[in-house]
């Protein structure tokens, strides 16, 4: 069970000296010396004896050489536990260095079997979005190609939220993030594998995410503090389910048009939503097409709706009215986008999407 520790310099020198690490490798961007919790690290062998070995070589889209350089630097100073301090890249960076740390180092990390650990492993998100920090996926680029180091270790053993690290993100970042938080809570809810605990969580972070979105974007402590506890509870859904279609239609609109991964997940669920309020015959979840009409219809209630297509309707009214617009596709586009689905994500997808209804989609998602 994941630790929530609170923002506080007692609250956390008192789980610090209690995991009994006596040397921490600190991974996280240089930006983290402005933050609050980047200067409660500064202080903390003078505090309480605890010594911090910083880790801040790894980059956006981060890659197995930067994992392996962090490795190094975990054993050559003999640290004994790992922090994470960022976004997505510097948990996953995190996640995989520490798996790798006691993995046999003579061979390639990436063909070797994962062994879990127990080493203690803090995470302080300073984005509302990716949930990383309750997953137990990282995601790691080897050679140019996406791999995914996949253990339930990976996941941090105690968390810390800290608002005002969103309160100087770019306001496009903070609106993509949320809709990345708000897309896997609701993608976890219609996924093919959702459990009773699954859709608890789901329905709990599409809720919170509705009730603190106004002060989330105008930056309250309140707002950004329960945002990122809202994105850490979507995180835990997709933990049970993974994500579906949304996100396997996602990627290429980021890497094709430069758009936040929130932004391009947001884009992908407002098209698939309302084909899947109108199309529960295709249901391809076992538990049937009564369950999946039931299960859209509480989905519906969750955020306040009364039907299916009006919770879509109304999905789609949020995201255009954050102003994040549909990017404009060239001749030729739309097959490059429908090639890239990996079709194994599609199966955790609840209704049947063939070629050419991904086709159509991608013809309402792109201008
Ligand atoms: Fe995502």
């Amino acid at each position: 069970m994941q630790r929530i520790i609170d923002n506080s310099t007692e609250a956390l020198d008192t789980y610090f000296k209690d995991t009994g690490a006596k040397r921490i490798l600190l991974v996280g961007g240089r930006s983290m010396d402005l933050l609050g919790i980047g200067k409660y690290f500064s202080g903390l062998h003078e505090r309480i004896g605890i010594e911090v070995v910083r880790f801040s070589d790894f980059k956006p889209n981060p890659d197995y050489t930067s994992a392996l350089s962090g490795v190094k630097l975990y054993k050559e100073s003999n640290c004994d536990m790992v922090a994470a301090v960022g976004g997505g890249s510097a948990m996953d960076t995190a996640k995989c260095i520490k798996m790798y740390v006691t993995m046999d180092d003579s061979t390639d990390y990436i063909t070797q079997k994962i062994i879990p650990n127990d080493i203690e492993f803090f995470a302080a998100p300073t984005t509302a979005g990716t949930g990383s920090e309750a997953t137990r996926y990282a995601i790691i680029y080897h050679n140019g190609n996406k791999v995914s180091v996949t253990d339930s270790s990976c996941i941090p053993t105690a968390v810390m939220f800290d608002p005002t690290a969103l309160k100087t993100l770019p306001d496009y970042q903070k609106k993509a993030t949320m809709l990345d938080a708000l897309c896997h809570a609701i993608e976890s809810y219609w996924s093919v594998h959702s459990t009773e605990e699954s859709k608890a969580y789901a329905a709990d972070a599409i809720k919170l995410i509705f009730s603190s979105m106004d002060g989330y974007l105008t930056n309250t402590n309140a707002g950004n503090s329960n945002m990122l506890k809202a994105s850490n509870i979507a995180g835990k859904a997709i933990n049970i389910t993974a994500t579906t279609a949304g996100h396997a239609m996602c990627y290429k609109l980021t890497t094709k048009y430069g758009l936040a991964h929130g932004h391009a997940a947001a884009l992908c669920v407002k098209a698939l939503f309302p084909f899947m309020a109108e199309n529960t015959s295709l249901c391809k979840d076992e538990r049937g097409e009564e369950y999946f009409k039931n299960m859209l219809k509480e989905l519906a209630e969750i955020m306040g709706c009364d039907t299916a297509s009006s919770a879509a309707e109304s999905f789609g009214t949020l995201v255009d009215s954050l102003g994040l617009s549909a990017p404009k596709a060239a001749d030729g586009d739309i097959d490059i986008l429908v090639s890239s689905v990996n079709v194994e994500r599609l199966k955790n997808h609840p209704v049947l999407l063939d070629s050419d209804t991904i086709r159509a989609l991608y013809k309402k998602i792109v201008l």
